[in-house]
């Protein structure tokens, strides 16, 4: 095997221009990214960003008006590649009066899962899940919970190397969020390369590798954790700073403001005494200095402030 072919081979995930218009709804605009295998990854925005309609044309559930896109080296739509995928829905339901089991193996029929392998498969995913003990309950005695725990059960029918899941903790309580959080964290563990959709900034800092930023159709960052947090930022307490002064110390790094905190991103930290000095120079008042790094939510809200 030759090692860094090209993304669309080596990636789990490579969309170049992927574009999806409904009349003059552009929901998905010249999406380009790149998830590498193993990891997980959270696909970030808020609601109507085009995280769902992303991942119906990921999944081949529907067709991109421009752009191409590859799963694990193949493009979309290949078909054995198809059986290597899995898949929770958003918004899914199973008939309440079916049971754990009788889900699983009616998935495992629609996922054409090798007859022999059923039983198996049915049980080790109960046991991931923590359904175990619940297997011959019947659907509509579960918790929101249990229900989401299911559905991730299901996706995970037919040992998939790449799995899908969108807002899969959105419905849920804090142990609901945990306990899906702990699943994931195991299928990478396994891995399993898991492409996480969520509006919920805190879920997704706790468990991604990597992210993409998306908002009206476009991604407005990519990049780790930490790059996307920037490693050497620093926090400033300060009053009495204008715009001018603002603009000032731009060559410092990028600089935003919450009140009398301004956060400067990218700071080189040989230079944070002078990024002080200048701050005094401009006639500020510095009450405090600490290295930070901002939370992915502070950073959410500067991609996404509008112009
Ligand atoms: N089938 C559809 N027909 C028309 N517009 C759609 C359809 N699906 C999604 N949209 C629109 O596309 C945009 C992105 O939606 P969606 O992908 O569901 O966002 P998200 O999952 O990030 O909340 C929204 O403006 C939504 O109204
Ligand atoms: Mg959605």
């Amino acid at each position: 095997m030759t090692l860094g072919t090209s993304p669309e081979i080596d990636s789990a995930i490579h969309t170049v221009g992927l574009s999806k218009a409904y009349g003059a709804v552009r929901a998905v605009d010249d999406l380009s990214m790149t998830v590498p295998r193993g990891e997980i990854f959270g696909f970030l925005g808020p609601n109507g960003a085009g995280k769902t309609t992303s991942v119906k044309l990921l999944t081949g559930l529907s067709n991109p008006t421009s752009g191409k896109a590859w799963l694990l080296g193949k493009p979309v739509g290949d078909v054995p590649t198809r059986g290597r995928i899995g898949y929770l829905p958003e918004l899914f339901r199973y008939q309440g009066w079916m049971s754990a089991v009788e889900v699983l193996r009616l998935h495992c029929e629609l996922a054409d899962v090798p007859m022999g392998r059923r039983k198996t498969e049915i049980e080790q995913a109960l046991v991931l899940v923590g359904l175990a003990d619940r297997a011959n309950d019947k659907v509509i005695t579960f918790s929101k919970g249990m229900q989401q725990r299911l559905g991730l059960g299901v996706s995970l029918l037919g040992k998939p190397d790449l799995v899908f899941l969108d807002e899969p903790t959105s419905a849920l309580d804090p142990v609901g969020r945990k306990e899906v959080r702990d699943i994931i964290v195991e299928l990478r563990s396994r891995g399993i390369t898991v492409f996480l959709n969520s509006h919920l900034l805190s879920e997704v800092q706790q468990v991604c590798d990597r992210v993409a930023v998306i908002d009206r159709g476009r991604v407005v960052a990519q990049g780790t954790m930490a790059e996307l947090l920037g490693a050497g930022e620093i926090r400033i307490q300060v009053t009495d700073l204008d715009e001018a002064g603002m603009q000032a110390i731009a060559p410092f790094g990028q600089a935003f403001r919450s009140d009398e905190w301004l956060t400067v991103v990218g700071v080189a930290p040989e230079r944070v005494p002078d990024l002080i000095a200048e701050l005094v120079r401009l006639g500020a008042r510095v009450h405090a200095v600490e290295r930070g790094r901002q939370t992915l939510e502070e950073r959410f809200i500067q991609l996404l402030e509008r112009p």
